[in-house]
């Protein structure tokens, strides 16, 4: 994947030795593909018709946020969807353009409102009325006027974990479009006079790799601006279709390329724009995972072996979930090697373990592997989404630093959490 490379049996990234970068800067660690992470975006702004139509993509930073990826996101003329107080303050300081911010969420607290007003995001995403009520306040209260989406549920299933499945009815996202909640909303939006409603959203869920679902995004999305400029009269000129397209971790996935899901969205939208007899409205695809995760890698240092004779062999790392909680919550499946065994070494079935006090502390059950002995580094490809944006200190074990590598250089984006930062928000 990426600028994977295999010499003499070892494993190098970014012209790099996945050896050497575990001696340099200890285990676990994430190593970040640059070079890979930046195509991807490219692939995006290319087929997704950013300079032609005007689309955009915004990247979902939720899937891995340090402040080098604002910057290079921002590099690679992406826009942002940050669902946080902390994801917005992240853009801030890395100076990223906040007119180029979409601000998500369920449940915006009162401070994180203001704070999305007062740095002047772009795009609030609303999701209910409580927000739009807090949002119209807020408005008034300083003479403003906010450009908005309203937060569509459209009602369809997708088939991935039912965790990060978010289109269906029974969801805590958005205003479903089947009960009338959509309806209602629409019907009174004039109450909001410090409000424009310039686009709608809508997600389906996350690592779905069949196209269908959608593209029945799609034809719900636009017959519904067609509805309501003829019904409400308001012109909806922005739709965001959302994130989610699936990736590779196993090769049990069969993803699309962004390039075919891309084109795949865009002529779904020209016909059913056609069929409808309305304008293409600017579209907005928001992808996380598909720019991110195989760009990422975790090297860990292996521990301790136990073998149970005629059950399993157990394969300790010094990490596991609190820097990939993945296989623990969606028994999400990895793929693995060790770095400097690449080709050789006699083939074994193991499980790997990680290092916290639970047995579900799993990092990938029953995996062929060569060579693996204590001592060996080993690697688990595609951890760039979700994987450091979802680790935790549980155990009190300190954030894995991440190191970024191309071309031969490496760099580190996140530094490796200390024992004294640990303690620092704690009081005795
Ligand atoms: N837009 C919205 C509104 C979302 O809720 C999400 C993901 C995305 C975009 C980006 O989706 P992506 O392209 O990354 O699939 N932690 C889970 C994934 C939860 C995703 C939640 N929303 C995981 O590790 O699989």
């Amino acid at each position: 994947q990426g600028t994977m490379s295999v010499k003499n049996d070892e494993l190098y990234i970014g012209g790099i030795s996945c050896l050497e970068l575990a001696k340099t800067y200890k285990t676990p660690l994430y190593v970040f593909d640059e070079q890979l992470a930046r195509e991807n975006c490219r692939e995006y702004v290319k087929h997704f018709k950013v300079k032609e139509h005007r689309n955009r993509v915004a990247y979902a930073g939720k899937a891995f946020l340090p402040l080098h990826m604002c910057q290079l996101i921002k590099e690679e003329g992406l826009y942002l969807d940050v669902v946080s107080g902390g994801e917005l303050y992240t853009a801030h300081k890395a100076q990223f353009p906040m007119e180029n911010v979409l601000f998500h969420g369920n449940n915006k607290t009162i401070d994180e409102i203001k704070m999305g007003l007062e740095l002047g995001v772009g795009r609030f995403v609303v999701d209910n009325y409580y927000e739009l009520d807090l949002l119209e306040q807020f408005c008034k209260e300083r003479g403003t006027s906010q450009a908005i989406y309203l937060r569509i549920t459209p009602g369809i299933e997708a088939h991935t974990h039912d965790y990060i499945k978010t289109g269906q009815i029974d969801s805590k996202f958005g205003f479903t479009l089947t009960n009338g909640d959509l309806y209602e909303c629409l019907a009174s939006f004039h109450r909001y006079e410090h409000l424009q409603l310039v686009g709608l959203h809508a997600h389906i869920g996350s690592q779905i790799f069949d196209v269908e679902p959608f593209l029945d995004e799609v034809d719900i999305m636009m017959s519904l601006v067609k509805e309501i400029k003829e019904t409400y009269g308001i012109q909806i000129r922005e739709v965001d279709l959302g994130g989610g397209v699936g990736v590779y971790y196993t090769k049990n996935d069969q993803p699309k390329t962004i390039q075919q899901f891309c084109e795949a969205m865009i002529e779904k939208v020209e016909k059913s724009c056609q069929k409808l007899g309305i304008n293409v409205p600017t579209l907005i695809v928001e992808p996380g995972r598909s720019i991110v995760a195989n760009a990422g890698s975790t090297l860990y240092t292996v521990g301790s072996m136990k073998d149970i004779k005629d059950v399993r062999t157990y394969v300790s790392v010094d990490g596991g979930m609190t820097d990939n909680i993945r296989p623990s919550l969606y028994q999400a499946r990895y793929e693995c090697a060790i770095v400097n065994k690449m080709r050789t070494g006699d083939q074994k079935q193991v499980t790997i373990a990680g290092k916290c006090c639970e047995s579900g502390d799993i990092l990938i059950t029953d995996v062929d592997i060569k060579g693996i002995e204590t001592g060996d580094i080993l690697i688990i490809a595609s951890t760039g989404a979700y994987g450091y944006s979802m680790s935790s200190n549980y155990n009190k074990i300190p954030k894995a630093a991440v190191v970024s590598v191309q071309n031969g250089k490496s760099r580190v984006i996140c530094k490796r959490q200390t024992l004294e930062e640990l303690l620092a928000l704690e009081v005795l």
